[in-house]
């Protein structure tokens, strides 16, 4: 069965391109739905749309042309990937508040296809920083952009805001649907967030990892059809969608997951935040307080990512690293010693990078001595830049077998 791509078609006077586009998709075997808004409608007629496709076009949430069926959920569930050409500036702020007042944004929120936005819009909306803070929003969530382009409007001002020509409107859309067959079916087990080590029942050393960077990298795992299976330390962050999510609280329980789900694996990521050491004892009572020092006896805890890299076989395993000082040399030398394939390192010292934060800036050390700085991103963007990679390398390693 052909591949699908559900078309989002706004009110901008790009939309007659929408035509263009649907026309190339489906020359290059895809099966195109339409999905107009009402403002759309106003520019071109969706019976234009229908001709082109074959299809009923759809633009009330209350169209249903296949009886018995709900339209917004079989779209969405059944199309590969969402293509808004052109996207207003309205229509972007209303998926980056997660509103669903129309056919379109009620797809785009039942969907977990991916999903791509070509904006087509006046420079100075465009640049606005409502507009950008919106597209900063839906990027973050996994959303990509296909940038506007410069040059003159129908309204005859001049600067970014031209919807990107149809070529590379239709590439962007292949190179989607190939990276979500990039590691399809393929297991993948990551380990993310803190892990807090009893003192006594109410009291726990902990550190400031938020998860976020692991919860990243398992949806940019998803997204590329891999079968994940995620185990959290204590986070506040919500499951990511389509992903078996175990949660554990220290790191033994993160360990004895693990081995659990090793074996089955084909792909290992260690992002947690491991506690080092956990208290030799965990009181069974809250300790009272009192005037005297209290010295702690701390005990090692496991190295998991150590201990299961060394006998991976034909696993890729992969390791996070975060450092303060000598940062390439502590890596190269954590990278050998537990026998990975890919470290990536990032400096907790350095602003935007590293706990708490949104953003991170990693550098990739390869086992084979290959080393490549990423820029600063978001923990989302970093987390799509590393499963490219690993997905390469899985791939390649795959074919030499
Ligand atoms: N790691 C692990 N189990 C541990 C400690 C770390 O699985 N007990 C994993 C982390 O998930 C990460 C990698 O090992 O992928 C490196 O973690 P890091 O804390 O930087 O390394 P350590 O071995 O703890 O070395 P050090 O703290 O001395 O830098």
């Amino acid at each position: 069965m052909s591949r699908q791509i559900l078309l989002g078609v706004t009110g901008s006077i790009a939309a007659y391109r929408a035509c263009d586009v649907a026309r190339e998709l489906m020359h290059r075997g895809y099966t195109v739905r339409v999905v107009m808004t009402h403002s759309a409608t106003r520019l071109i007629a969706p019976a234009t749309f229908e001709a082109l496709t074959g299809h009923p076009v759809v633009a009330d949430v209350f169209d249903e042309p296949e009886r018995g069926q709900i339209a917004h959920i079989r779209l969405a569930q059944d199309s590969d990937l969402v293509l808004i050409a052109p996207a207003t500036a309205h229509t972007i702020a209303r998926l980056a508040l997660g509103l669903a007042d129309d056919m379109l944004t009620t797809i785009c929120l039942a969907t977990r296809a991916p999903i791509l936005i070509a904006p087509a819009m006046n420079p100075a909306m465009w640049t606005h920083p409502a507009t950008q803070s919106h597209v900063r929003t839906l990027q973050e969530r996994g959303v990509q952009f296909i940038d506007p382009t410069y040059g003159i409007m129908a309204c005859g001002d001049e600067g970014w805001g031209k919807i990107a020509d149809t070529p590379t409107i239709v590439e962007a859309v292949i190179a989607r649907l190939s990276q979500s067959e990039s590691l399809k079916g393929v297991r993948v087990l990551i380990t993310a967030g803190p892990t807090y080590e009893p003192i006594d029942p109410v009291r726990f050393i902990g550190n400031r990892s938020s998860g976020k960077m692991g919860y990243a990298v398992a949806e940019a795992a998803r997204q590329r059809g891999a079968e994940v299976t995620l185990i959290s330390g204590p986070t506040a962050l919500p499951d990511p969608f389509g992903v078996q999510v175990i949660r554990v609280q220290t790191a033994q329980q993160m360990y004895e997951a693990v081995l659990e789900h090793f074996e089955s694996c084909a792909i290992f990521i260690a992002t947690a935040a491991v506690a080092d050491y956990r208290p030799e004892v965990a009181l069974p009572r809250k300790r009272k307080r009192g005037s005297r020092a209290w010295t702690l006896r701390l005990v090692p805890n496991p190295d998991i990512l150590g201990a299961v890299a060394q006998r991976k076989g034909n696993r890729l395993v992969v390791g996070f690293a975060a450092e303060t000082d000598k940062v390439l040399e502590h890596a190269r030398e954590k990278l050998q010693r537990k026998n990975l394939d890919l470290l990536a390192v990032n400096d907790v010292l350095e602003p935007g990078s590293g706990f708490e934060v949104d953003t991170n800036r990693l550098t990739l050390l390869y086992a084979d001595g290959r080393v490549e700085a990423l820029p600063q991103m978001s923990k989302r963007a970093c987390a799509d830049a590393l499963m490219e990679q690993v997905a390469a390398m899985y791939q390649a390693a795959s074919k030499a077998v």
